[in-house]
């Protein structure tokens, strides 16, 4: 991802997302990892801001990353008053050297639009951030996914899958393997719903 048109395909994504719930996979990582108070947690890939606000409503510092560049005036329309509990990075992926610890990392349906070639580099910089007990919650796009033959976007068998949270307790693996729709129309999904926890 990175060119005009793909930001053009996130704008829209993210502007029908207002009225959806919160992610159950994100208020799972908030009941594993405890309260938030004085804790960060990171939203990898923030779209329209709906887990970032629920973090910030549970107590958390919240680190929102996109590469959208109007993510800081979505964020603070939805959030005016997070009282310098809300740093925003508009930075692709791919670009981030670092990221700040935290005790809670959330990517939701972003992780897969990342190039393969440099997915294990990111993923290594999300591992690195992840503290000690804490929570890391993605989805991932699974081989049997009918985008996976898209080569810029990456994909895993589920031994791959598995073999990414290497080193951490596995707290729950959901695989989604089933026909259904996309905001580009009808498609098989093939997703898996992870919640790991750093021992
Ligand atoms: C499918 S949306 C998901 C948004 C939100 N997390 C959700 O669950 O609805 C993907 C988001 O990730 C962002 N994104 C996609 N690829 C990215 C990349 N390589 N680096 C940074 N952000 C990316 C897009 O701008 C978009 O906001």
């Amino acid at each position: 991802m990175g060119s005009v048109a793909d930001s053009k395909v996130w704008a829209d994504y993210n502007a029908a997302q207002a009225d959806r719930p919160v992610r159950s996979l994100c208020l799972d990582a908030m009941a594993l990892a405890g309260p938030g108070t004085g804790r960060r947690a990171i939203d990898l890939g923030c779209g329209a801001g709906k887990e970032t606000l629920a973090l910030l409503n549970n107590g958390w510092h919240v680190h929102a990353v996109d590469s959208l560049p109007d993510t800081p005036d979505r964020l603070r329309a939805i959030a005016p008053d997070a009282d310098g509990r809300l740093s925003i990075e508009v930075r692709a992926f791919q670009e981030l050297g670092i990221l700040p610890p935290a005790d809670l990392i959330f990517a939701g349906y972003s992780l897969p639009f990342i190039h393969p070639d440099t997915f294990g580099g990111f993923w290594a910089i999300v591992l690195d951030a992840l503290q000690h007990n804490g929570v890391l919650a993605v989805n991932l796009f699974g081989d049997r996914d009918s985008w996976a033959d898209i080569p810029e976007w990456n994909f895993h068998s589920e031994p791959e899958a598995r073999q990414l949270f290497a080193g951490l307790e596995i707290v729950k693996f959901e695989v989604y393997d089933a026909d259904g729709q996309s905001f580009r129309g009808p498609k098989h999904w093939h997703i898996y719903d992870v919640v790991a926890r750093k021992r």
